[in-house]
């Protein structure tokens, strides 16, 4: 009995050591898990906004929002094309278009970047990204790739992309410091950051418009400075909008 269990308790110690090397040696992934759980243990930003996606998240149809913003009386849908030659892609180009929606630019950056280029079509509501691989697949798109990202994170690859393209989408960032952060890492060196919003100037914008949308441009651009990046554009040569600003940041390096 006696050399039983004096037996029993180091090979107990034995085989829980065993457990936590192999935990620690043969499953990368395990070490991953420990730091993403760490990160998101780590205090959340408040939200600027909580349901500003909630027409989004509940949508019976995408084709209710094809409908809206891909229609002639959107002033970026008619002007579509002249905001694609304000960006200056290069063939080549890595473009993140961040919140694709229902991806209306996605076949004019896949034709600007070329077969050497990538387009990264990235949202956080998963009805928009099957539906914009529906398309890529119909007009063979090779170079676009979805991402399915957080609400919090552009889950892009770090120093992996030239431009960053977000259109009508920073109001809708619940966590405006943590997703305009993951664009700043997932930018290279000297990468730009291209912003389209709707001008909010009360008095002067519509009431849809001032109830709608958070926040005017002055501080969009302090909210982004804040975040490491330059201004290099502050969109007042842009003379085709009248609803809507473009303006261009740079990620110094
Ligand atoms: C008004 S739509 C604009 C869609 C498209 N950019 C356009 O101009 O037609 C806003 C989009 O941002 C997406 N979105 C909201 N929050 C986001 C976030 N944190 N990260 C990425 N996409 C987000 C929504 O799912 C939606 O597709």
């Amino acid at each position: 009995m006696l050399w039983r269990r004096n037996w029993f308790l180091p090979a107990a110690v034995l085989i829980a050591w065993g457990v936590g090397c192999a935990n620690r040696n043969d499953a990368p992934g395990e070490g991953r898990e420990t730091s993403a759980t760490a990160a998101t243990t780590a205090p959340r930003e408040k939200s600027v906004n909580p349901g500003i996606n909630d027409s989004y998240k509940n949508m019976k149809d995408v084709e209710t929002w094809v409908q809206r913003f891909e229609g002639e009386s959107r002033e970026i849908y008619r002007e579509r094309r002249r905001i694609v030659e304000t960006l200056g892609l290069e063939p080549g180009d890595t473009i993140a278009d961040i919140g694709a929606g229902t991806g209306l630019f996605e076949k004019l950056f896949s034709e600007a970047v070329g077969p050497r280029g990538r387009v990264f079509a990235v949202d956080i509501t998963p009805k928009f990204i099957q539906h914009i691989n529906e398309r890529a697949r119909k007009f063979g798109l090779a170079n676009v790739q979805t991402v399915l990202c957080k609400e919090d994170s552009v889950e892009l690859p770090p120093n992996s992309v030239d431009v960053a393209f977000i259109c009508d989408v920073y109001h809708h960032f619940e966590y405006p410091k943590s997703s305009t952060s993951s664009i700043h890492r997932a930018l290279k060196p000297g990468g730009r950051l291209v912003v389209i919003d709707f001008e909010r100037v009360e008095g002067t914008s519509r009431d849809w418009i001032l109830g709608h949308v958070r926040t005017g441009k002055d501080a969009v651009v302090s909210e982004i400075i804040a975040q490491g990046f330059e201004l290099t554009d502050d969109g007042s040569k842009t003379d085709f909008l009248s609803e809507n600003y473009i303006i261009q940041f740079r990620k110094p390096g």
